[in-house]
């Protein structure tokens, strides 16, 4: 049996309604059966399940699936992972079945940076790392973590590197490429190496530390390439996925030495940004490791100004953020110069102690203030009490109120009305968001994307809509939509039948498919679709080819010079009209 197969029967043994039902009540109504779906904050049964297709779809926030993508999503992790899951449950061995080892064209990238990193990590162990140890020995980094962290050293010779990557016959031009060498030298030199990785655990870069005393740029990260975006990188991902599953939360460090440090006193389940800064592709891929998260950035104020931007936006994304209470004094405002000097348990406290975003926010906007100025004083318990009007917690907004009346000498009940004012606001605005995101799914669709979307869902409902679809040599309206209706007919070929739910593990690493796929399926499509009814679907369709071809025509038109051409192009107009 083949992978497909292994895991086709894996999916077709477990039933998805029994799964789902293990992590949320569901409700049968007729064929199908409801529940609230986890994958977006709601408290209406918006998801839906279905036994006869064994796929589950969310009405309100598009979510869909089949077995494998609900664990997934649910548990936060990969695909893999999933079937070892979903295989064990089911009694179906997986032992011997591969689903990541896809080869890309990119290989050869990953082949060098490979060969970079084994060549930095000897390096370190020779004489010539006598330096960059005594170094790190200061910075408390020893052999252990030198050796689980792949640390390096490039060396003080500036063609080291490239005669090595000459020798396995890589270019000078794949080098520079890759970032590994600039105007025919070793771009890297006497610095200590960190590599970067993927989420896959595939190297994709380095950092490199200047460790004398030289004044060139701390850090040296490689350039962005085919196969590394800064913005999309963080440290450590690929070790502390796993950890933050079993754990349920992840810790979010500033640097590299930060998150060496923790994993080195037990949390393993650590990434550092590189910088302060995290981007909305950073945001998502952290979403998929855990709905908690601990910010442990520095006390310095960068470093709190990182915690209150980042904070609000991890928020909205509805993670649970909370934030560990660094020092602000310079000597040991980072997580790894704080456990250096104060030890693993003194930072097992702080984590403990760590307040939730909503409260961090509040006790900054308490800085600074002017209590004896009435302007100041009154825009602060504002700004207070407009952030207690997004806790949903209605015993903590009343704890909150009650210090703030406290501390300011305010009536409990004056601060209460202007709190009762926003949470007015906020409903409105909750409000606002759920109608729009309805609108963003389901805006009116014109004929021709509708029968597109129609004539995909039909062929996973249908095989002889397949056929059909086939003979008929049905051109859809967009290139995505042509892709995957490609797929499907070489799925159908291929394994000789099709359903909806294997189809989803088909499209598993195929992201821009998934995507169309998930859209096409968060509508709701009648499953007793006839002869006559693909018919005039088709028609649409054709219809629409035709003016498109229309369209291309009198562009050529208007472009030619030559009459006789022109009126060729014109009875050409003609005749498609006509329908000849
Ligand atoms: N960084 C960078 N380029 C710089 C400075 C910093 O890319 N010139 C990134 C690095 O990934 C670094 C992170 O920002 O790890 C945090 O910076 P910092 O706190 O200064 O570095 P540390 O990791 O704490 O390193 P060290 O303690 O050795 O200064
Ligand atoms: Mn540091």
């Amino acid at each position: 049996m083949n992978n497909q197969d292994v895991i086709n029967e894996i999916r077709q043994k477990i039933d998805i309604v029994d799964l789902i039902g293990e992590y949320i009540p569901l409700i049968q109504k007729g064929k199908n059966f409801f529940g609230v779906c986890p994958f977006h904050n709601d408290t209406n049964p918006s998801m839906s399940v279905s036994r006869e297709k064994q796929i589950y779809k969310c009405f309100s926030c598009g979510a869909s699936g089949n077995a494998f993508n609900f664990l997934m999503d649910y548990e936060h992790i990969d695909f893999k992972e999933a079937v070892k899951i979903l295989g064990e449950k089911s009694g179906v061995e997986v032992s011997g079945i591969r689903v990541n080892a896809k080869t890309t064209k990119y290989d050869r990238y990953y082949e060098m940076y490979d060969i970079a990193n084994k060549f930095y990590q000897n390096n370190i162990n020779t004489k010539e790392g006598n330096g960059a140890k005594k170094y790190l020995e200061s910075r408390h980094i020893d052999d252990e973590l030198i050796k689980e962290f792949g640390i390096g050293l490039s060396l003080s010779k500036n063609d080291s590197l490239i005669n090595i990557l000459f020798s396995k016959n890589y270019s000078m031009k794949e080098i520079e490429d890759l970032g590994l060498a600039t105007n025919n030298h070793d771009i890297y030199m006497n610095r200590i190496m960190f590599p970067l990785h993927d989420i896959n655990g595939r190297v994709v870069g380095f950092s490199g530390r200047i460790f004398d005393d030289s004044n060139a740029n701390k850090y040296m990260n490689t350039k962005e390439t085919v196969i590394f975006k800064k913005g999309e990188c963080l440290y450590n991902y690929h070790i502390a996925r796993d950890y933050c599953r079993k754990l349920k939360f992840v810790i979010i460090v500033e640097g590299f030495m930060d998150a060496i440090r923790l994993s080195q006193i037990g949390y393993k389940n650590v990434i550092a940004l590189m910088g302060t800064a995290m981007t909305n592709e950073q945001m998502n891929l952290v979403k998929k490791l855990s709905n908690n998260i601990y910010l442990s950035l520095d006390g310095d104020d960068a470093g709190q100004q990182a915690i209150l931007n980042i904070g609000e936006q991890l928020t909205k994304l509805n993670l649970n953020v909370r934030v560990i209470g660094l020092p602000s004094d310079k000597k040991e405002h980072d997580p790894d110069e704080f456990i250096i000097k104060y030890g693993k348990e003194r930072f097992d406290g702080l984590l403990e102690a760590a307040l939730g975003y909503s409260d961090f926010k509040i006790n900054c906007l308490k800085r600074g203030v002017n209590f004896n100025s009435d302007v100041e004083m009154a825009k602060y318990v504002d700004s207070v009490v407009r952030e207690v009007s997004t806790i949903k917690d209605e015993i903590r907004r009343e704890i909150i109120l009650k210090k703030l009346a406290n501390d300011t000498n305010l009536s409990y009940n004056t601060l209460e009305k202007r709190l009762s004012e926003y949470l007015e606001f906020q409903q409105v605005i909750d409000k606002d968001e759920v109608v729009q995101k309805k609108n963003v799914s389901k805006k009116p669709m014109d004929k021709y994307t509708k029968a597109s979307y129609v004539l995909i869902y039909s062929m996973l409902n249908d095989s002889w809509v397949i056929r059909k679809f086939e003979k008929e040599n049905v051109h859809l309206i967009t290139k995505e939509l042509r892709y995957l209706a490609s797929e499907i007919c070489y799925y159908y070929r291929k394994y000789g039948n099709i359903n909806m739910a294997d189809f989803y593990t088909y499209l598993t690493d195929k992201e821009e498919l998934k995507i169309i796929y998930n859209f096409i399926m968060s509508f709701e499509y009648d499953d007793e679709i006839n002869v006559r009814a693909i018919d005039d679907y088709i028609a649409v369709i054709k219809e629409y080819n035709m003016r498109q071809e229309i369209k291309r025509l009198k562009e050529l038109i208007k472009r030619e010079n030559d009459p006789i051409a022109k009126a060729e192009i014109a009875e050409r107009i003609r005749l498609l009209r006509i329908g000849e």
